[in-house]
């Protein structure tokens, strides 16, 4: 797994906020935070494991709203990075990050209430056995998002250093179905690529959010968008 090495640098892990949540981009990362909060409702006394957690955003955000949260990253660096989030955030739960490996947790079955896994999925060279080992943990939801394969990303995608796997909405249903995992709800967004958003200071990126909001919802133009959220249960 290229994603794996990628993020072990000091330079990508310092750099991440602020490559892809600056300017447009942080209308990205709110969309995803709300889509996070939305699927797992409310959170006090909640046992979450969020897997992949990187630079703690959504760690940290959990444990904010009352959760007890475990933040699991293989790389260091970017664990360093949530550490100091946390640091200066308010949080009502409690929050500890450990490093490891999402394809070998170490925690017993059924351990956690819900485990989220965000930008992970485009990394994993062999998703079954990721959610699986998810599964395992989990007692009733897991929340993840995946990148499409017939979106905008899929022109540049080949070119990302990280490498990058994209994934249809039947494929996504496959694994589920391997892991006898129940759809709740998937919803798509982001027509324009994300890229583009990054680019661009953050109020022209609102004016272009208007053209994704009136895309979705479509049927035709759901196939198109980059992002799909996936709430699933046991
Ligand atoms: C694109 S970042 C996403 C970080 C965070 N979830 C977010 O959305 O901001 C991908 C993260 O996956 C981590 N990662 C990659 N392979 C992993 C593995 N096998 N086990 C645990 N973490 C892994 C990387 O270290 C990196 O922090």
């Amino acid at each position: 797994m290229k994603g794996q090495e990628w993020y072990q640098a000091d330079d990508i892990a310092e750099e991440y906020d602020d490559k892809r949540f600056s300017r447009g981009g942080q209308l990205i990362d709110r969309r995803e935070k709300a889509a996070v909060l939305e699927a797992v409702g409310p959170l006090e006394g909640r046992d979450v494991l969020e897997i992949a957690c990187g630079t703690g955003r959504f760690t940290v955000m959990l444990a904010s709203e009352g959760a007890n949260v475990v933040g699991l990253d293989i790389s260091a660096a970017m664990l360093q990075q949530g550490r100091q989030k946390a640091y200066h955030a308010d949080l009502s739960g409690t929050l500890a990050f450990l490093r490891g490996d999402a394809g070998r947790l170490p925690f017993p079955d059924d351990h956690f209430d819900t485990v989220v896994a965000m930008r992970f999925f485009h990394l994993a060279d062999d998703p079954e056995a990721f959610l699986s080992e998810m599964r395992r943990v989990a007692r009733e939801q897991i929340v993840f998002d995946t990148f499409n394969r017939f979106s905008a990303r899929s022109v540049y995608n080949w070119a990302l250093p990280m490498g990058s796997r994209l994934y249809s909405k039947s494929e996504v249903s496959v694994l589920l179905a391997k892991n006898q995992l129940e759809l709740v709800d998937v919803s798509d967004d982001f027509l324009v690529p994300y890229g583009l958003y990054r680019a661009i200071p953050n109020a022209l990126a609102s004016s272009i959010r208007t053209v994704d909001r009136l895309a979705g919802g479509v049927p035709l133009t759901d196939h198109l968008m980059s992002v799909s959220y996936w709430n699933v249960r046991l």
